[in-house]
């Protein structure tokens, strides 16, 4: 079942019903300031980080769930109704949500009365702008009322919901004409503010919550709506909000248009005063340039065509055309789409992330990379930087950053072992793309200490060797708290049964070892080899040589079952993912990376580990962790054994690693396989479950609940999961195999012999490639002849040559 359909020419995906099975949201913003917005119109704003800068209110988990956002009334006679249906409910004679590329229009009409709502964040400003269109479709004059409605957070979120002794009294507004501003903390810090403007007159205003809402009022039927009239509130503590009231007269077929702006004001840096002029009001100065870029309807309409013209030129970096129109759906507009929203919010902010809990991910923000950088290098460039600056001189690394700061986070603190060699995978992946080797020379410190700096290279030097020097009694690598799996706790041990695995045990321990750091450690090993070569550096990626061949030696000694890949030792030095264990015989992260790093390639490991994948981990929905699940809880394995049987870790479909199979049926020719890996999951494709899957079907989610769940094909988690990256990767570089190296750019499809070929355009250091894919005879993977500008080329590599700006490229499989 559908609750909508994609509308291809123009980018969206368009909702037709409002009740969704779970609120279907889309992102505002690409630069500093964002707005999550669902199909009913709930959500939030922030600038930069939405725990510490959250300019409004969102309550998660309320009831009902969703019901907090930027709304807008209308009170036609006395029928009361919100253009996204929510808050009101009122049933609407239509509805429409288009949910586009950094933008959400609503659509909604009532008694013959239509409004449009358009939301988005202008570039290169820190706003959000609502574009209201209003028109009379009736034979009668109407007087209608809109009333708007913000609720403002006091900033730093995570205190807004619970330091209420202090909150109750620290609110403060300021009324100007008709732009609202919140002003709390300003006393303190005057250096930033929210105001909320409309480009009208205003026949009244509303800045405090209960005053709007009436004694014991929700915002379902506020007070001052019903009564058609505004009471001109200044918020004084409490909570303040934002509302406009305007009175707009309609002829028969008249349509009239407002201009809201929601915006996030910096005053510059020589106005934290500490002697404030007027008493402490604010310098609207700031404020009210941003409200004149936005005064007309004409200047928004500009503003959106602008944010328009900007996704179709960053999306035009590659472009497919086949057959397969849910591939292309994919490949050209929402798997790019979601790779921006995830490198822009790593797992800080969406309706399954609070905004306050986690920051930037180390690891996260490492592979959102391999999907981002194509898209504007140079912020993956940046991005790099700022990583590399939370590690340590050890080569370890903070787990999480706070976005706003740059700053490891001390409580999370390090040791997840896996980390530094993200660093490599991300810094590998910039590389490749952009050619760009400088980045190895810049001078970068360890935990954001100036004091502390190298250059990056040796930054990456420390990572392949925190590897290397971290091995326990196998010879593989330790894992410390966790590896990629956060959950696979094998520090965790106790003496006293019974205990949580949260509140003891080291988090590093010289026995529990990861066979799938051992499978990074080889994958991205080769790329550190590579960049040594590049630097000169012959001797050294020699050693790293021997170390990958020593550590490959090792994985087939000690991390193979026999049929897959071990997924580890534990701190008793027991096997975990064996044929040998009673729960969680095999586990599918090894099997994804140990192929991608081709370990027993020759040997016939990595065929025989996909096949293994193949008859012990698959389901129609998609291929689950590992099996069987735990069926009770582990404290020796830590959290992973804390969740039901088919949820998260424990045997979820846990959407993030299926792509590494994919990628893994690539390696060992399997294309057939490897699309149905890639087509299980993907959104487009799974489309017609919507009353199943649940979450938004333009977007990846975390996970699916696995076989072994009640609910089993149930997503939950969407939008920021690595799985946006790594299919992108798998589908873009594995699939249809046009793949950045080093020193050019590779043309390897391994795709379903029912495809007979595509075209594809792909702009690679500023050099656009034509590609024309031919699969004649029906086969799977292989490179019969290659053409390059008419040229036969040897091999299946286009060494870079950037004399040209257009190269034609023509691929005969066989
Ligand atoms: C989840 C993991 C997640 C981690 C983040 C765990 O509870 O199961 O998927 O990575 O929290 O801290
Ligand atoms: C989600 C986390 O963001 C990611 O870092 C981790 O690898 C997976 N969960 C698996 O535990």
């Amino acid at each position: 079942m559908k609750f909508g359909h994609f509308d291809d020419a123009a980018k969206e995906y368009v909702i037709t019903s409002p009740k969704t099975p779970l609120p279907w949201i889309n992102y505002l913003g690409c630069e500093d300031f964002f707005s999550l917005v669902s199909n009913t119109c709930g959500g939030y704003s922030f600038y930069k980080d939405a725990k510490l800068l959250r300019l409004t209110r969102y309550r998660y988990n309320n009831i009902p769930y969703d019901s907090n956002g930027h709304y807008y009334y209308i009170k036609d006679g006395d029928t009361i109704w919100n253009p996204g249906w929510m808050p009101a409910k009122t049933e609407l004679d239509s509805y429409q949500c288009r949910h586009g590329l950094g933008y959400s229009v609503f659509e909604g009409s009532k008694n013959q009365l239509s409004a449009e709502l358009t939301m988005f964040v202008p570039m290169g400003n820190t706003c959000e702008i609502n574009k209201l269109t209003l028109t009379n479709h009736g034979s009668e004059h109407k007087e209608i009322s809109v009333f708007s409605y913000v609720e403002f957070c006091l900033w730093n979120a995570m205190d807004d919901m619970t330091n209420f002794q202090r909150n109750f009294s620290t609110g403060e507004v300021e009324i100007h004409g008709s732009a609202l501003y919140h002003k709390t903390e300003y006393r303190e810090r005057r250096n930033h503010y929210a105001v909320y403007a409309v480009n009208t007159q205003l026949a009244g205003f509303d800045t405090d919550r209960e005053s709007f809402l009436g004694a014991y009022g929700e915002n379902s039927a506020p007070e001052v709506v019903i009564n058609g009239t505004s009471k001109n509130s200044v918020a004084s503590g409490w909570s303040p909000i934002g509302s406009h009231h305007i009175k707009v007269s309609l002829a028969p077929g008249e349509s009239k248009s407002f201009v809201f702006v929601l915006g996030y004001v910096e005053n510059p840096v020589a106005e934290k005063w500490d002697g404030p002029a007027e008493n402490g009001c604010i310098n609207r100065k700031p404020a009210e340039e941003l409200l004149k870029r936005f005064d007309t309807t004409e200047k928004a309409d500009a503003a959106l065509a602008e944010l328009k013209e900007y996704w179709n030129n960053l999306l035009n970096h590659f472009t497919v055309s086949s057959s397969e129109e849910k591939l292309d759906r994919m490949v050209n507009i929402w798997h790019q789409y979601q790779c921006m929203v995830t490198f822009n919010m790593s797992r800080s902010a969406s309706y399954f992330e609070s905004g306050i809990g986690r920051g930037m991910g180390f690891r996260d923000s490492c592979q959102d990379l391999l999907g981002f950088v194509h898209l504007i290098p140079d912020r993956a460039r940046q991005r790099i930087l700022d990583i590399a600056s939370t590690q340590f001189v050890d080569g370890s690394a903070y787990h999480q950053y706070q976005p706003l700061t740059k700053k490891g986070n001390a409580d999370i603190g390090s040791g997840f072992n896996d980390d530094p060699l993200w660093l490599i995978a991300g810094t590998a992946a910039y590389i490749k793309e952009t050619g760009d080797y400088s980045i190895l020379d810049e001078i970068t410190p360890y935990d954001n200490d100036e004091s502390k700096s190298t250059d990056f290279m040796e930054h990456l030097r420390r990572s392949f060797n925190y590897t290397r020097t971290h091995l326990g009694p196998h010879g593989l690598p330790l894992i410390g708290r966790a590896d990629w799996n956060d959950c696979l706790n094998l520090n965790c041990f106790s003496e006293e049964p019974g205990e949580s695995f949260q509140t003891f045990g080291p988090s590093e321990g010289p026995n529990a070892e990861s066979v799938f750091i051992a499978g990074m450690f080889v994958k991205y090993g080769k790329d550190y080899v590579e960049i040594c070569k590049h630097k000169g550096l012959e001797e050294e990626a020699k050693e790293a040589e021997e170390a990958i061949v020593s550590m490959e030696k090792t994985v087939l000694d000690a991390g193979w079952d026999g049929e897959w890949f071990l997924r580890a030792y534990d701190h008793y030095k027991q096997k975990i993912g064996s044929k040998e264990c009673d729960d969680g015989k095999i586990f599918i992260e090894p099997q994804g990376f140990c192929v991608m790093a081709e370990i027993g390639l020759k040997e016939g490991n990595c065929l025989q580990a996909m096949q293994s994948v193949e008859k012990y981990l698959d389901t129609k929905y998609g291929i689950v962790l590992l099996q069987p699940p735990y069926h009770k809880y582990h404290v020796e394995l830590g959290e992973i054994s804390s969740y039901p049987p088919g949820y998260k870790e424990n045997a979820g479909i846990f959407c993030h690693n299926n792509p590494w199979i994919s990628i893994a049926e690539t390696v060992v020719g399997r294309g057939d396989r490897a699309w149905q890996v890639y087509t299980r999951t993907c959104p487009a494709y799974i489309e017609d479950i919507s009353e199943i899957h649940r979450t938004e079907p333009y977007v990846y989610s975390q996970m699916i609940a696995g076989k072994d769940a009640p609910n089993f094909g149930e997503a939950k988690n969407s939008w920021l999961t690595g799985t946006a990256a790594w299919t992108f990767l798998d589908v873009s570089q594995y699939i249809l195999g046009i793949r950045p190296d080093y020193d050019g750019l590779v043309i390897d499809p391994c795709i379903p012999s029912t495809l007979s070929g595509f075209t594809a355009k792909r702009d690679f250091r500023g050099v656009t490639y034509h590609i024309q894919v031919k699969n004649p005879n029906g086969v799977q993977k292989g490179v019969k002849v290659l053409t390059v500008d008419g040229a036969i080329a040897d091999g299946n590599m286009i060494p870079f040559d950037p004399s040209k700006k257009e190269v034609t490229v023509e691929v005969i499989m066989g």
